[in-house]
């Protein structure tokens, strides 16, 4: 009895051992498939943070960021030095798509032939009372009637619509390098994306006019629609999508979550990081303690991925394999407390502010990524209204950037054949912040650092267990052979496996 017992938990801990050694050793081929498992837990009402992409909830805030940054009087705003920056080569195509009627314009995003994404609301607007205090939308509103994604060409002619009956307050829309739609939807709390191959049809017409609202369907659905939560299923209001060529993907999530989730092609979770600012109780805060992650961008050959910290007025770059902290960039005197977008091409990084009671120009801002000088900014002949995303297409030579408030889409040139002026004044990016590994107590543990030596032990003390069970199990067959029986249960087998754990 007492050798049948030692088998069993032989035979436990052996497998026990062996599965350990091949977790550590996939991890140790793969240290980029180190998954962060999220807890499971339902959204708690003390973690949201509500504010909506309306202004006006806005300027309250931005009276308190006054409140927190009182000490750097105004007066040392130098905004002549500041509209210096103005740059004319970047020329505003005031003709551009000028006749075409959008809704809150909340997207825009450039397809890989050129033609432009936007993602606009329709009739429905984003206001106090659209969500209650846990953060559901009332979905008596029904989805929105209008279409709410359009296609436009360069020349500002219409290609495409789409998006009918099917979005209920649009946010984020990304269309990847092979033509995908990603699309978030901040009441269903969802993420979407759309095969170019569907739109591909959808331009052909080759749906039935009649059931193409409900013909045309995602190939890929995140989240749990209408229910807000902070778990590995549900998101709270995700506001953005970047999407590698690999098909990786990065989710911002979102208004009232401050987290960056990685997901494979597939859709199963890779990475995640990130952790709420207390709304402007940090006065500096860490890198990866956002104050609504509101817009994505991607650097594919520099391996970062850019995220605008909207609340906390700065872009952070990350490294795009592992979410390792890069650089942080910042200027509050020239750029404000509000950055809502950012784009990447080049070299270039492209940001848009919104309006705060600084003296500050509501605009974009070109900035040169690795010193992190602004280098230029640009607006369309006077300040814009309140800016809600940037898009740039690959050689810089346009850029889309659309108004929430006032439903407008601006198109501007950029002459490429000039060479890059070397900036004129400079970010403020954060010298201590050397590469390291994001550790947060409360979020975020990227530990799952195994070393050579522990998957080495592993390995041979899977070899020593593995000769010593063949032996047991050789004699144990001897001996039920001669009791004509091979197995019996025993309750403490199980008592040994909890010392094992
Ligand atoms: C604009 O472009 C011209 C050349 O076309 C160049 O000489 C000039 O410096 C540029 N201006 C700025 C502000 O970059
Ligand atoms: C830039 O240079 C190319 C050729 O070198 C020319 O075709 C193009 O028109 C120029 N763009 C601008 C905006 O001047
Ligand atoms: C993440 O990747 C970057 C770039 O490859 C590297 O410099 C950094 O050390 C990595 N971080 C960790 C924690 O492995
Ligand atoms: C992260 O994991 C390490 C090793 O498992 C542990 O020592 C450390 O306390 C953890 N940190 C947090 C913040 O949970």
């Amino acid at each position: 009895m007492m050798h049948l017992q030692h088998d069993i938990a032989c035979c436990i801990s052996f497998l026990f051992i062996l599965n350990l050694a091949k977790a550590n050793f996939q991890n140790y081929l793969n240290p980029q498939r180190r998954t962060n498992h999220l807890s499971d837990n339902k959204f708690s009402f003390s973690e949201y943070m509500e504010s909506s992409d309306n202004d006006e909830k806005d300027r309250t805030s931005i009276s308190q960021w006054n409140q927190m940054y009182q000490n750097v009087p105004k007066t040392t705003i130098d905004t002549e030095q500041a509209s210096d920056l103005f740059n004319k080569n970047i020329t505003w195509e005031s003709q551009w798509a000028k006749n075409i009627k959008f809704g809150q314009v909340s997207a825009v995003s450039i397809d890989p032939n050129g033609n432009i994404g936007i993602f606009h609301r329709g009739t429905r607007v984003w206001g106090l009372t659209t969500f209650d205090n846990e953060n559901i939308f009332d979905k008596r509103k029904g989805p929105i009637q209008e279409n709410t994604v359009i296609l436009l060409d360069k020349f500002g002619e219409k290609l495409l619509e789409w998006g009918a009956m099917k979005f209920y307050l649009p946010h984020g829309l990304t269309i990847d390098t092979h033509g995908n739609y990603w699309i978030t939807d901040v009441a269903l709390h969802q993420v979407f994306k759309f095969d170019s191959k569907d739109i591909a049809r959808l331009r052909k017409g080759e749906y039935n006019q009649e059931t193409m609202f409900s013909d045309l369907k995602p190939s890929l659905v995140l989240g749990e629609a209408f229910i807000p939560g902070n778990d590995d299923k549900r998101f709270c209001k995700p506001t953005a999508v970047a999407v590698e060529s690999n098909g990786d993907f990065f989710v911002s999530d979102g208004y009232c979550n401050s987290r960056i989730i990685k997901f494979n092609a597939k859709g199963e979770r890779i990475l995640k990081w990130g952790r709420t600012t207390y709304a402007y109780a940090e006065r500096d805060p860490v890198p990866n303690a956002f104050n609504i992650p509101h817009a994505l961008a991607l650097a594919s050959e520099l391996n970062l991925l850019f995220v605008a910290d909207r609340q906390n007025g700065r872009v952070v770059s990350f490294f795009a394999t592992n979410g390792t902290f890069y650089k942080e960039y910042k200027d509050f005197k020239r750029i404000g407390p509000l950055i809502y977008s950012v784009a990447y091409a080049k070299g270039r990084l492209y940001l848009i502010n919104n309006p705060s009671s600084y003296n500050i120009h509501v605009q974009g801002f070109v900035l040169d990524v690795n010193s992190g000088n602004i280098l230029f900014s640009f607006r369309p002949g006077q300040d814009m209204d309140s800016p809600h995303d940037i898009a740039v297409s690959e050689d810089g030579s346009e850029i889309y950037v659309v108004e929430l408030n006032k439903n407008t889409v601006y198109k501007f040139l950029q002459n490429i054949n000039t060479s890059v002026q070397t900036g004129n004044s400079v970010v403020r990016t954060n010298p201590h912040h050397e590469p390291a590994p994001l550790t947060d107590s409360d979020m975020n543990n990227l530990t799952g650092g195994t070393t050579t030596a522990t998957l080495v032990l592993s390995l041979v003390t899977a070899a020593v267990i593995f000769i010593a069970l063949c032996v047991a199990i050789a004699a144990v067959l001897a001996r039920c052979q001669k009791r004509g029986r091979l197995f019996q249960y025993d309750e403490s087998a199980v008592e040994f496996s909890k010392l094992v754990e």
